[in-house]
């Protein structure tokens, strides 16, 4: 039995939801430069460009739905608890609402959210569903100084004490559909499996960080993570099938 489950989703676990991964053939990346629209610098430089691009994601959203794998994560935060006792902790790098929408209750969006915004001028982040722009006023200062509430690359994710403190004392990590590539994230199994804590990773292919981890269990997740998760419920522990 596992006192404490810890699960990091990637961009992956959306895919089969029909949300591009950001690195593959046609991939986000491929289409849209990093340095433009998700970094400080090229929101400084074009700023109407950025919120254009974050409106035409958060729009995209509104037809999206939680697939298989989002729906069992959901279910095990619920039941496993209740069934085994101890804690079962979601981080997502994932700046969609589709963890959410599957029922989960409180997932730790480390690079922010699409259905939040940030005030540059008060610090506010609060929930937002509509188009942003330059001319868009702060619900609580009134400064139109509104941005697109997701960490760019150089800046802090979010929530770290508390992820790192996760981290530290699970004994189950597990790594859903992330490539591996962005730190701090790609360094989180490094850190759990350190202070003692079972690493998998769930992916279609071996990640960039594949060799921290114990084992990794290849194929959709939809299929994949959905087995695992059953396995779990029904036996508190999740036997090595690599
Ligand atoms: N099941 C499991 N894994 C999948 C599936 C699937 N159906 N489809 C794709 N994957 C895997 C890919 O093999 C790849 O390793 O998901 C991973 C997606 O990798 P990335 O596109 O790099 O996404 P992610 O790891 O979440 O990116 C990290 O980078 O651009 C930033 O801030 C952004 O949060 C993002 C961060």
């Amino acid at each position: 039995m596992y006192k404490s489950i810890v699960i990091l989703t990637g961009a992956g676990i959306s895919a089969e939801s029909g949300i591009p991964v950001f690195r593959s053939e046609t991939g986000l990346w491929e289409q849209e430069k990093v340095e433009e629209v998700a970094t400080y610098e090229g929101f400084m430089r074009d700023k109407t460009k950025v919120h254009a691009f974050y409106n035409k994601m958060r729009t995209s959203l509104k037809d999206k739905k939680p697939n298989p794998a989002h729906l069992a994560l959901a279910k095990l935060e619920k039941e496993y608890p209740q069934k085994f006792g101890g804690s079962v902790s979601l981080i997502t790098q994932n700046i969609d609402n589709l963890h959410e929408m599957a029922g989960s209750e409180a997932p730790i969006h480390m690079h922010g959210e699409l259905m939040s915004i940030l005030c540059e001028h008060c610090g506010a982040r609060y929930s937002y569903q509509e188009d942003s722009s330059v001319v868009s006023e702060c619900a609580m200062c009134h400064h139109k100084a509104l941005r697109p509430d997701i960490v760019w690359f150089g800046e802090m994710p979010y929530h770290m004490d508390e992820i790192q403190d996760l981290l530290v004392k699970c004994d189950l990590f597990m790594a859903v559909g992330t490539s591996g590539v962005v730190y701090p994230a790609a360094g989180f199994c490094s850190l759990a499996r350190q202070c003692g804590a079972t690493c998998v990773e769930f992916n279609l292919e071996k990640s960039q960080v594949a060799s921290d981890f114990n084992y990794g269990i290849y194929g959709k997740a939809s299929v994949t993570l959905v087995k695992a998760v059953d396995e779990l419920l029904e036996k508190g522990t999740l036997s090595h099938q690599a």
